[in-house]
């Protein structure tokens, strides 16, 4: 099935969620991966608990609580100072060091490229920015229009209404498992970016495709792509 355009995940897939562990450690030695990995945690299953029960507050939100809650897990005292950096440290994750070369190949072959994220716009922009991604994609789509996080059907369907194309003609990429099976049951065309070399989800859904690097990723693209 060829593909006419791609839709990137943004947070764990362009952007390294993680990268924040290493200001974590430097606030709570011994503890930053913990903290950065329930920090993650909690964020997603709040993104899904809000969605599900109708009580939608923005990523930014979902994010600040996420971290306080995983100071109190980790029996860590956040201070206002700690918590602006850390969420600053947020807004300004480390991209992966290949995503500007393979974007940019995609870009030079004409992909019509979007991230569909359930980010703030104001903390995709500025996450973009500070990767120096941010000329090279057609639409930046931020859940927060729907007011419904991933994996929401309306959040998906950001990007056939962005592309004026059906979810079948769009690759989806994510290195969020979750995120990958949401996209496939919504109709996508679908590669799981599976850089930490998961086992993949058991639910009874696979992607069509499967990546351990945005070059693989990028490789697929273009040998699918129909303009
Ligand atoms: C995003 C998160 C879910 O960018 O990774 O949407």
């Amino acid at each position: 099935m060829p593909i006419k355009a791609i839709a990137f995940d943004a947070y764990g897939t362009l952007l390294d969620v993680y990268s924040v562990g290493a200001l974590a450690e430097q606030f709570f030695p011994g503890k930053g991966a913990a903290i950065a990995t329930t920090w993650r945690d909690k964020q997603i299953e709040y993104t899904r608990l809000r969605t599900m029960c109708d009580q939608y507050a923005d990523f930014w939100q979902v994010t600040g609580n996420g971290l306080d809650y995983a100071c109190a897990l980790h029996e860590v005292d956040l201070t206002p100072d700690m918590q602006a950096a850390l969420m600053g440290a947020y807004e300004e994750l480390t991209a992966f060091d290949e995503n500007l070369a393979q974007l940019t190949r995609l870009r030079k072959a004409g992909v019509p490229m979007a991230i569909l994220s359930n980010g703030t716009h104001a903390m995709i922009n500025s996450a973009l920015t500070a990767a120096k991604l941010d000329g090279l994609l057609d639409h930046v789509l931020s859940v927060d229009d729907v007011g419904k996080f991933k994996t929401a059907p309306e959040a998906y369907q950001m990007g056939p209404d962005a592309f004026g194309l059906p979810a079948e003609d769009i690759l989806f990429v994510s290195s969020n498992c979750w995120d990958v099976c949401g996209a496939t049951w919504f109709g996508y065309h679908t590669i799981w970016l599976n850089r930490a070399g998961l086992p993949m989800e058991r639910l009874g859904v696979e992607p069509k495709a499967r990546a351990r690097s945005l070059k693989d990723v990028a490789d697929y693209a273009l040998a699918s792509f129909s303009g």
